[in-house]
């Protein structure tokens, strides 16, 4: 299926775009919950590729190289937000996925037009099947490529000091600097990149997170939600 023939989807999708350390994740799974939604975390699925690669002994730096395994990971994203879960080949990789060698590689894999088309693929059969319930998805091309017709587009950013804070916290308190660095490489990697860069989608709010608990920033995406119910 190509970008620019979405499937018809019916019922509520909120995406949820933004930079690293914006508080996606934790703002897109609170929704979820207080509205009893289900949950994709599309970066989980770039990082499970991007893992497996690794583990294949993929040079994560050769686009062709990737291109050419793209088809062969079986993956498996749960979509509940209490509990997201994701399987490659059988194997849980929830936590596998968050380790230092991951973090370094998910920018380049992402790039790779081939494992944008196969996870673009898989994203939407989750958000067809599980859209009558209506569903919450966090990444960086929601907004603009996966969905572009979700009738609520976020779009977070925040300060790169209060982001690196947040994701050393969430580390257990590792370097706020080196957490820095890598964040921005991300952020530079993902917003330069040809195909589905990150943007912020045509018709999205956007939120700086900075100065705002997580309760403040759930409590305005569960009424801009609302508010696009009552719209409707
Ligand atoms: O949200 P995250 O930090 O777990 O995402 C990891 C990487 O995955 C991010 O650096 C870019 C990529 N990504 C993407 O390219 N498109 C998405 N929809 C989600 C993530």
């Amino acid at each position: 299926m190509s970008s620019s023939t979405p499937a018809p989807l019916a019922g509520l999708v909120v995406a949820v775009d933004g930079t690293s350390g914006s508080g996606k994740s934790s703002t897109s799974r609170g929704v979820a919950e207080r509205l009893g939604l289900r949950y994709l975390d599309t970066g989980a699925m770039f990082r499970a590729m991007t893992w497996w690669m690794l583990q294949h002994g993929v040079d994560v730096h050769d686009p062709a190289a990737v291109a050419a395994r793209v088809a062969e990971p079986d993956l498996v994203s749960g979509t509940d937000p209490l509990a997201p879960a994701i399987t490659v080949d059988g194997t849980d990789v929830a936590v596998a996925i968050r380790g230092d060698d991951v973090n370094a590689a998910v920018s380049p894999v992402s790039a790779v037009p081939e494992v944008r088309a196969r996870l673009l693929e898989m994203q939407r059969a989750v958000i067809a099947r599980e859209s009558a319930t209506g569903i919450v998805v966090e990444g960086r091309d929601i907004g603009s490529v996966v969905v572009p017709d979700a009738p609520v587009k976020v779009y977070l950013s925040a300060d790169p000091a209060a982001r690196a804070a947040r994701r050393s916290a969430e580390q257990g308190g590792g370097d706020v600097d080196a957490t820095r660095e890598s964040l921005l490489a991300r952020d530079r990697i993902d917003s330069g990149r040809a195909t589905a860069p990150l943007t912020m989608a045509d018709g999205a709010v956007h939120i700086d997170t900075t100065g705002h608990t997580l309760a403040e920033v759930i409590a305005l995406v569960v009424s801009l939600v609302e508010d696009a119910g009552a719209r409707t």
